[in-house]
This record gives C-alpha cells, sequence and structure tokens, in this order.
C-alpha cells in the first residue's frame, strides 16, 4: 500500500519526510515524490523507482522547508510512472497533495473540472483531488482556516477512502491531513510534528502519537495540532504511546507480516468491493475495459493460475458454474500451457495471479492469446506483466503483500471472481431477487471476517495441541472441498507438516488406511446440502482415532464426534470459502509458530516465481 510521511518543525524537513519515508519501504512501492513550499508556490520532486532515486533528485534543491510531505506510490490508477508518482499539483503549483486509498467518483470530477478548465498531468485519481481544492479555493490569497474550508468542502464532494496531506503557499508552515478508511497518524514532537500512513514512520523521532478516525481532518502546525470533522466542528483525540520495538513497529506491532495481513482482510475485501456495487444492487466493473460486444461473445471461461491463485480459481469455476450454468475449467498454468487447451475467441482465459509476473500463468496468458482467446487478468499488482498484457484487468485491491505464504491476496480474488461471476450473470439475466441476495451477502462480508478474526485466542489454544501431529487431512465437498485444498497449502507451507486436501467422499477409497491418533482430519462442512455427509465421514474417522477438528457455521448443529470446534458465520455457500479461509489461515499460523518456524520466508518457497 502506498506510505504518506511528512514533517512541520525547525529540522530540514524534506531530509526528515525522506528519511521516515524510508520506513515504510517493506511495503513495497514503484515510486516515490516529496512537495514543499517554494517562493512561488510549491515545489515537486518524483523519481520513479525507489526511494534513493528520489535522494538523488533532491540533492540539487535548496533545502531550507521546514514543512515537507512526501509519499512512495504503489500503483492502483494509472501504471508506475514518474508523472503518477505524488505528490499531484493543482494548475497554479499552489498546492501539493499524498494520498493513500481510492477516490471512486475521480473519472467523474475529472471529467467535469477538464471542463471547467484544469489541466491534468497524470492519470490518477489523486490528481482530481488537487483540482478540486483549488476550485474550492477564493479568489486572493485565503488564509490557512478558508484554505482548510476548501479541503473539507472539496473532501465532501469525494466517494471512495483517502488518507491525505495537503501542502500550499497559503498554508506557511503547516499542513492539513484528512482520513477516510485508510490510516493516518500524527506523531507529536517538541515544537515539531509528524504525520504518517503508519506509526513505524515517526518512531524515529516520537513515540507519542494521535491516531486519525474516519472523517477527522487536522491543521497541523509546529506547536498544535486542529482537529475537526468535514462539516468543521472541532473533535479530540488523545494521544497514545508506543512502545513497539522497530521490528514490531514494521509489522504494525504484529509478529510477523502474515498475521498482519490475515487481519488486513476486512479492509481488502471491502476495497475490492469498493465502486463495484452499484446503489440498486447492480455489480459494475467499470475498469475492466472489455466492450460490451467483448463480454457479449463470451460462451465458456477457462480458468488458469498458479499456487494459492489457482486455489481460488477452484472456487471460481464452482461459483461461474452455479450462476452461469455453463461448463468451467481451472488449470494449473504449468499444465494448461504445455496441453492442448480448449480456448477459443469464445472462451475468456481467466488468468488470476497476485504478482502478475508468475512464469507458467504468463507464459498459459500468451497460449491462450495466440489461441485467439480474450485474456482477463484478476490481478494485485498494477502495471506487472499480465495486468499489461492481458486484453483487460479486474484488479484485486489487496495492497502489497509481503509474506510469502498469500492470505490477504487470496480473499481478494475470491472476492474478484465473486464480483466477475455476478456481473457475468446480471448480463445473461439473473433474477434480480437473487443477484441482490448476494450483493447482501457481499456487502456483509467485511464484518464477518471480523468476527472470524476474533476467533484467533481459541484457535491459538487449538493449534498449541494440533501442532504436534505428523499430518493433516482437509476433508470437504462442494466449495468446502474447495477451500480444502487452499488450508492444507497454507499448512505446509509454513509450517513443514505434510497436509493433503481430498474430496470428504473419498477417504473409503484409500487414505482412511492412514488415519490413526497423531493425525489430524480438519472436516470443513459449511454446505449444509452436505451437512450430513459430512458428519458421517468425520465419525468414520472418529471411529479410527483420528483427531477431529470440525468448521462449521453457527446455524449448525454441532457433531459429537469432533475433538474441536470452530464456528464461522453463516453466508450463502458460495461465499463461505471467504470466511472459512480465515480461521483455517489462522491455524497454519498458530501450528507454525508452535513449531519455531520462518512464517514469513518458508524454506526453499518464494513470493513470486518469475521460472519455469
Ligand atoms: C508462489 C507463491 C504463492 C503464490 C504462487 C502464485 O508459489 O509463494 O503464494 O500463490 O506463487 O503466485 P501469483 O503471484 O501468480 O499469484
Amino acid at each position: 500500500m502506498c506510505g504518506i510521511t511528512g514533517y512541520v518543525g525547525s529540522r530540514p524537513a524534506v531530509e526528515t519526510a525522506i528519511r521516515n519515508l524510508k520506513r515504510l519501504e517493506y511495503r513495497g512501492y514503484d515510486s516515490a515524490g516529496v512537495a514543499y513550499p517554494a517562493p512561488a508556490g510549491v515545489r515537486i520532486v518524483k523519481a520513479a523507482g525507489k526511494i534513493a532515486q528520489l535522494e538523488a533528485s533532491v540533492q540539487d534543491q535548496p533545502m531550507e522547508a521546514q514543512v515537507a510531505i512526501a509519499h512512495t506510490r504503489w500503483a492502483t490508477h494509472g501504471s508506475p510512472s514518474q508523472a503518477n508518482a505524488h505528490p499531484h499539483p493543482d494548475c497554479r503549483g499552489d498546492l501539493a497533495v499524498v494520498h493513500n486509498g481510492i477516490i471512486e467518483n475521480y473519472a467523474e470530477l475529472r471529467a467535469r473540472l477538464r471542463a471547467a478548465g484544469h489541466q491534468f498531468q497524470s492519470e490518477t485519481d489523486t490528481e482530481a483531488l488537487a483540482h478540486l481544492i483549488e476550485e474550492r479555493l477564493p479568489e486572493g490569497e485565503p488564509t490557512p482556516q478558508i484554505f482548510l474550508e476548501a479541503v473539507r468542502q472539496a473532501l465532501r464532494e469525494v466517494r471512495g477512502s483517502y488518507a491525505i496531506a495537503v501542502i500550499s503557499r497559503f498554508l506557511g508552515n503547516a499542513v492539513v491531513v484528512a482520513r477516510k478508511d485508510s490510516p493516518l497518524v500524527i506523531g507529536l514532537g517538541e515544537a515539531e510534528n509528524f504525520l504518517a500512513s503508519d506509526i513505524p514512520a515517526v518512531m524515529a523521532y516520537t513515540r507519542r502519537v494521535l491516531i486519525l478516525e474516519d472523517g477527522d481532518c487536522a491543521l497541523i502546525e509546529p506547536d498544535r495540532v486542529t482537529i475537526s470533522g468535514l462539516d468543521g466542528r472541532l473533535r479530540t483525540r488523545n494521544a497514545l504511546h508506543v512502545d513497539w520495538d522497530d521490528q514490531a513497529a514494521e509489522k504494525g506491532g504484529f509478529p510477523h507480516f502474515m498475521l498482519k495481513e490475515i487481519y488486513e482482510e476486512p479492509r481488502t475485501v471491502r476495497d475490492t468491493l469498493r465502486g463495484r456495487l452499484l446503489a440498486d444492487d447492480r455489480v459494475t466493473l467499470p475498469d475492466v475495459g472489455f466492450t460490451a460486444e467483448q463480454w457479449a461473445r463470451i460462451r465458456r471461461v477457462s480458468i488458469v493460475a498458479c499456487g494459492t491463485a489457482y486455489h481460488a480459481g477452484l472456487v471460481g469455476k464452482r461459483l461461474l458454474e452455479q450462476l452461469l450454468h455453463r461448463p468451467v475449467e481451472a488449470a494449473v498454468a504449468s499444465e494448461f500451457r504445455y496441453s492442448d487447451p480448449l480456448v477459443d475467441p469464445e472462451t475468456l482465459t481467466l488468468l488470476i495471479s497476485q504478482s502478475g509476473e508468475t512464469a507458467d500463468t504468463l507464459a498459459a496468458m500468451r497460449e491462450a492469446k495466440r489461441r485467439g482467446s480474450p485474456t482477463l487478468a484478476i490481478v494485485n499488482v498494477v502495471g506487472s506483466t499480465l495486468a499489461r498484457e492481458a486484453d483487460a484487468v479486474l484488479y484485486t485491491q489487496a495492497g502489497p503483500e509481503i509474506g510469502v505464504a498469500s492470505t490477504k491476496a487470496y480473499l481478494a480474488q475470491l472476492t474478484a471472481l465473486t464480483l466477475l461471476a455476478l456481473y457475468l450473470a446480471q448480463n445473461a439475466g439473473m433474477p434480480e431477487e437473487d443477484r441482490r441476495r448476494y450483493v447482501a451477502a457481499l456487502r456483509a462480508l467485511p464484518e464477518q471476517i471480523e468476527a472470524c478474526l476474533s476467533l484467533s485466542e481459541r484457535i491459538e489454544a487449538i493449534s498449541a495441541e494440533l501442532a504436534a501431529m505428523s499430518c493433516f487431512f482437509y476433508l470437504g465437498r462442494g466449495y468446502d472441498y474447495a477451500t480444502a485444498h487452499e488450508a492444507a497449502l497454507k499448512l505446509k507451507e509454513i509450517s513443514y507438516i505434510h497436509a493433503e486436501a481430498y474430496a470428504a467422499g473419498e477417504m473409503k477409497h484409500g487414505p482412511l488406511a492412514l488415519i490413526e491418533p497423531e493425525v489430524a482430519v480438519i472436516g470443513l462442512c459449511t454446505q449444509p446440502a452436505t451437512h450430513e455427509k459430512m458428519v458421517s465421514n468425520l465419525q468414520e474417522v472418529k471411529a479410527r482415532q483420528g483427531t477431529v477438528l470440525a468448521l462449521l457455521r453457527e446455524d449448525v448443529p454441532a457433531p459429537d464426534t469432533a475433538d474441536y470446534l470452530i464456528r464461522i458465520p453463516a453466508t450463502l455457500d458460495a461465499l463461505s470459502p471467504i470466511l472459512a479461509m480465515v480461521p483455517l489461515q489462522l491455524l497454519a499460523y498458530y501450528v507454525a509458530r508452535q513449531r519455531g518456524c520462518p512464517i514469513d520466508q518458508p524454506r526453499n518457497l518464494a513470493k513470486s516465481v518469475t521460472v519455469e
């Protein structure tokens, strides 16, 4: 995710803001920039690539500024480039804005501002905000208070999420910040103040922080911070004392990136849905870029991916089949590319990838294109090779994922697949009532994921007992069988325990011979239609002294054969893989932690596999 820093006080502001920005480097970014007041307005310096490049570019600039804002960008709208890097100015160069988040109505704002004569220099959603503030400024030389009011007015017109910082020649030695659904903190110093999108970026200088809440705006001056709402009313926030060490700080206080990323899942799902569900419960995919004719030509879907993304594809296959009533294929990319894939101009080849750089997935996409198949990539990294080469892209909005074992990106992929399936079904005449049920269930997900996260302590306790098991089976039927594949992969990659996914009904055809007390069997029972069958399968395991953990919806009776129970909120069958995976990721995490494994960087594995 993008990073923001800023400084007001008597230190060299540009240097201080950039130094703090480096503490956010671990989050991943593709360009960086800084802005500070200059005699006639603001000066902006930006560079594609690493912060070191930005530092080289600012070296020859005079640096007496006592105010600066800086930014690392992880592309969401527009490719990673110097032009798209933040900060973004207004037309006159009187102000500069840095922003994290997504402005949903940016296309509309941009068109309106362009028509009013504003000149845009980038493809970003953020630049619309710079011009919108300019538009709201009265003629003449506004005072800082009037400038702040213009920012508030602009924000009232914005839909979406933001953490922003703005400097202007009208503000003097001050910065205006605001947040909604994107984090922003203020580090409090003595006659100096810091701002950042994350606590680690201010910790070198202060341990006293104010955490802004949604709807807060603040005017940050060296000796005071004034917080107000978008309505201009003053608000009070209490300062916290942060006593994390540096390593914990980088991970937002979590011991591992993997756990931090699991806790980011409610937000990931919310961000992936953002702007894609209309008020009347229709699904819109405006950024995908297929024409109506291209959408209409699709008769079949072939899903291709690797690893966790392939497992998302297994869920996607069922979901698309269920909603479209058409056969859908799902293949691992390394098999697809060397087979004689049955794709043609009427088959949509759907590539799924977090990184957008996986060699086999790229090769599969090129093979599908050679065969005349339209290609759509569900990708997390904007500007990645897959995003650039596929005919169309549906971005997941998971932000950078650092743990090698994929967690939040998987939930984002499932969310994007659900949106796509609903969009295609809606075009094919899905009954309105059914669509509304799905959309309501999608909207409920972030809170339900929070409920799953609240199981963490219980799962940790169960993990302490399961960590010594020699082998895990994950059993399920239907959607649960697809989930079982990803759950088994999570456990094996980080805990090094052998784990296998099995169709529950197949246990009797062989694997039951392996059951003994040191074998853990995780029964996934989230599908009401097959609940009783699953319970019988777990009884068969228990009768052979296997250790059974059952994962159930909260609204079904508990089987009396389970040694451990985990209950998740009820949702539609097709969405249960999203909720079920959260406790299963936590289970893998805590088992691996019990065993002292290097969770974020498991042996022999890489985050992005760019060779065959
Ligand atoms: C590697 C990673 C996995 C990931 C897979 C596919 O194996 O360790 O977490 O699922 O590659 O990567 P992609 O970036 O294409 O989703």
